[in-house]
């Protein structure tokens, strides 16, 4: 049976019983958390989720599929990564009797196999389907087999998943490895898995619990290379319909034949697999890189050329693979036509970019090789699989593969380390765009005859041709994933940074790559640079490009664009006609608009400002755009910049009767389109320069409802209403500071009382008292005043006072005038112990001050205080 005829009868089968063909998805999902479509199931899981409501409760599909997860094994007999999956499936429909009685029906009736060959497996706990498989479909127990791994998906950490019962079929004794535990589950080769029965009851969530569906659901799959294998007796899938016209292709190519020796044979299935991969996966959008999906493609395509090699073939081949398999699968995959030419290009070429390094990394390698064997070592180093990689295009399974093949293997981690090392590297080299702005002029200078036309006032995408390329020092051919670069093309869609509005951000897509665009700006005003990173494939000077603006940060930024000239307008109805725009800053959700103002603007007149703008918001005026002569717009009363040099026609942007400006900015064509303006705040910027900043549209709103927020929480808190808030926190700040004041009159007075016994009580050094001790007070200001108070009781004397507040340490020293006249000088007595605070100090003899951040040591610093003043009255200097 060709595979052409299992497809239909699959169909068919189906349909007769009630079943809606779904066209297989793109190998890109659009679960952008998912790499590629590996199973038919993905389109369907939004379907069992309940989230999205499917055109029939009963789907069959052909789902074309790439698992990665075997990449390295496919050249053997049975594994792939590109496959296609043949499924039916029940959205809370029918459940397990139907899809265990379809699958037998469909395998023994309808493809007539033999029901003997056939063994189900079913889930240990799955007491349902093994009973079913038993009584009801008649499988005698010993060919039913409990399997603890049967259980299904989800296809990300998170996602519909469940137990399920899988069909293996047996391809005889002769196959098998004879062990008396052989078994469905065997990975002899004897039994072959094929279709797969999942019963999706469960949502896993991510902290991992499972989750009950809604609904339970069916999703089956089965290999079509597999059934085919088995329809069609031949030895394995590359010998099916699906792949022997790729493979001998490739053999007449190379000039061998299948069958002869098991090393060309496993490179022409190696071949084989990847031509269909690579053929897809470009087909689907993928371009080369060494990320992600691409990556997934640049592995494929560089290992078939590998393997190419290893078969002699030393030019370009794959492209010629391509077409047998637009040949044998375009009738049921349109899109391989629609994209020959550009599924060529963008295989030949990277095809040829391997081909032209491959020899000489092989050779590189070789050397490697026998370097480290001759030094007894089993390891490549991460840097030299790195430099395979970086420099020769290998990608590190390339290299794991040949190492492998000459029993060594690779330091991945180590690569990975000098892999890191290298995007640091570009991230750095982003900023250089920026840095050498003025290097770069001579760059742009080809430019400067050539003006950029803008058409992005009227659309978001637009076709252009790519006029340069250009890198950090020198202008390029051509640019490759990961590349950053800057491109200017014949016309844009793209607003290059200009009278305060920021550039647009978005795409370029060419045939063969996709650049992000990060920003865009004008290096002079008649040209347009679009900087970025070629995400994907790569691009060259002379393409064609799809040019695509981010649309809803360029609605944002128009919003903020006319908000600004509403702002204006406002600003000089209530300020007066002198305030003049000096300068603005026009971004997504937010605005900055600085102007000519001798002092600060009051509240209420803030107020006056954005009622007026919201008023004018509310009114819905239409935003008109002309283009007239600059005299005449000026007659007119159109604001203008001053300083700014306008051309003889100018773009006029006119917002009802409000606002008149000269502007070359994106702006809405209704007002009401803004939304809503809240300005946040108000600020000086320099003499005579005032600035005012404000939220628009969704951000403005969003910001409201915070403060709204806020200041209910706040309300709440202190049990008033929302309108009395800021009259209650100043009721409790007047209440706050009573009570500051009466508890530092109490804490001085009780200092006091307990200071004036260590006054009185004091040891006289040749009759003056000296006083030393620590006492605890809230505030220096306490401190200083007690020891004024110490200082008059105690007649003749010195009094050093120490305390901590806050964990600092505060030293006070006070001499009576006799006692200075005796030789007491307070300032020294400080200056000397502070440091022992960690801290410094110091003053007049009479009275000085000190401290630091070390209170620990306060005890120690007063003794110290005291032995100096002893040492002092005494005569004695000071060591
Ligand atoms: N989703 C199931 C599988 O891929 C059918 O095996």
């Amino acid at each position: 049976m060709k595979s052409s005829e299992i497809r239909r009868a699959f169909i068919d089968f189906f349909a007769e019983r009630g079943h809606l063909q779904v066209p297989s998805s793109s190998l890109i999902p659009t679960d952008p958390t998912v790499l590629l479509t590996t199973a038919g199931m993905q389109q369907m899981v939004p379907y069992f989720l309940g989230l999205e409501r499917p055109p029939h409760t009963r789907l069959t599909s052909i789902q074309k599929c790439f698992r990665t997860v075997d990449i390295d094994e496919v050249g053997d007999e049975s594994h792939l990564t590109f496959f296609e999956m043949l499924g039916n499936f029940s959205i809370g429909d029918y459940f397990k009797a139907e899809a265990i009685s379809w699958a037998w029906e469909f395998l023994t009736k309808w493809l007539g196999v033999p029901p003997e060959r056939w063994y189900p497996t079913v889930h240990p706990d799955d007491d349902f389907s093994y009973w079913y498989w038993r009584d009801k479909i008649g499988v005698p127990a010993e060919r039913i087999f409990k399997l603890e791994d049967n259980w299904w998906g989800p296809v990300g950490a998170t996602g519909p998943n469940g137990p399920d019962s899988e069909i293996h079929y047996d391809r005889g004794p002769e196959f098998g490895c004879g062990k008396p535990t052989c078994g469905p589950g065997c990975d002899c080769g004897r039994f072959l898995e094929t279709w797969n029965l999942v019963f999706m009851e469960f949502y896993k969530e991510p902290d991992g619990t499972q989750r009950p569906l809604p609904r339970k659901n069916i999703d089956t799959g089965m290999g079509l290379e597999r059934i085919s294998l088995i329809m069609q007796g031949v030895g394995s899938v590359f010998e099916t319909d699906l792949f022997y016209p790729i493979l001998t292709e490739a053999a007449t190519i190379a000039g061998v034949r299948y069958k002869e020796d098991g090393r060309v044979d496993r490179s022409l299935r190696v071949i084989a697999d990847h031509a269909r991969g690579v053929t897809f996966l470009v087909a689907d959008g993928v371009f080369p890189s060494n990320e992600g999906r691409g990556y997934v493609l640049r592995r494929v395509l560089r290992r078939a050329v590998r393997h190419g090699r290893l078969l002699g073939i030393e030019r370009p081949f794959l492209g010629q693979l391509a077409e047998i398999v637009i040949e044998l699968f375009s009738c049921y995959y349109p899109n391989l036509v629609e994209q020959r030419e550009r599924l060529h290009r963008v295989i030949l070429h990277e095809e040829e970019h391997f081909q032209r390094t491959l020899a000489t990394g092989l050779a590189r390698f070789e050397a490697l090789v026998d370097q480290l064997q001759h030094a007894g070592e089993s390891i490549i180093p991460g840097d030299e699989a790195f430099r395979l990689y970086d420099t020769y295009g290998f990608p590190l399974e390339l290299t794991e593969e040949l190492a492998r093949e000459v029993g060594l293997t690779v330091d991945r981690a180590g690569f990975e380390r000098a892999l890191e090392r290298q995007r640091e590297r570009s991230r750095a080299s982003a900023g250089r765009f920026a840095d050498r702005q003025r290097e770069r002029a001579g760059l742009y200078a080809q430019f400067a005859e050539r003006p950029t036309e803008f058409v992005g006032y009227e659309r978001l995408e637009a076709e252009a041709t790519i006029v340069g390329l250009l890198g950090i020092t020198q202008p390029l051919e051509e640019a490759e994933a990961g590349d950053q670069v800057e491109i200017v093309l014949d016309r844009t869609p793209f607003y290059g940074e200009a009278g305060g509005q920021v550039g647009d951000t978005g795409e370029l897509r060419s045939e063969t790559g996709v650049v992000v665009v990060e920003e865009t700006h004008r290096p002079t005003p008649e040209v347009i640079v679009h900087r970025g990173q070629v995400r994907e494939g790569w691009v060259r000077v002379g393409q064609r490009v799809v040019a695509v603006v981010a649309a809803e940060r360029r609605a944002a930024i128009r919003r903020s664009h006319t908000a600004t000239h509403l702002v204006h307008a406002a600003l000089r109805r209530v300020l007066g006609e002198q305030a003049r725009q000096a300068g603005s800053l026009v971004a997504p959700d937010r605005l900055r608009f600085d102007f000519t103002h001798p002092e600060a603007v009051q509240p209420d007149q803030l107020e006056a400002i954005e009622k007026l703008v919201n008023d004018w918001i509310v009114s819905d005026a239409p935003v008109a755009v002309r283009y007239q002569p600059l005299g005449e717009a000026l007659a007119e009363g159109a604001m203008a910049l001053f300083g700014e040099k306008y051309g003889p026609v100018v773009r006029v942007v006119a917002i009802g009767d409000v606002s008149k400006e000269l502007c070359g900015g994106t702006h809405v064509s209704h007002t009401g389109e803004i939304g809503y303006v809240l300005l946040t705040s108000e600020t000086s910027v320099a003499s005579g320069v005032r600035r005012l900043e404000a939220l628009t549209g969704p951000a403005a709103v969003r910001r409201a409802r915070e403060l709204v927020d806020v200041a209910a929480r706040s309300a709440h808190l202190l049990h008033v209403a929302v309108e009395r808030l800021a009259e209650e926190v100043e009721r409790m700040q007047q209440r706050l500071r009573a009570q500051e004041r009466e508890l530092a009159r109490l804490a001085a007075e009780l200092a006091l009382e307990r200071a004036v016994p260590l006054v009185e009580q004091a040891p006289r050094v040749d009759g003056v008292r000296v006083v030393s001790a620590r006492l605890e007070v809230p505030s220096l200001a306490v401190l200083r005043r007690l020891g004024e108070e110490l200082r008059e009781r105690i007649g003749s004397g010195v009094i050093i006072l120490g305390t901590a507040i806050e964990n600092r340490a505060a030293l006070l020293a006070l001499a009576t005038r006799d006692a200075v006249e005796r030789g007491v000088d307070a300032g020294r007595v400080v200056e000397r112990v502070a440091p022992l605070l960690g801290g410094r100090g110091g003053g007049r003899a009479d009275r000085a001050e000190g401290g630091g951040g070390d209170a620990s040591r306060l005890e120690e610093a007063l003794a110290v205080a005291r032995a100096e003043v002893e040492r002092q009255l005494r005569g004695e200097a000071t060591s």
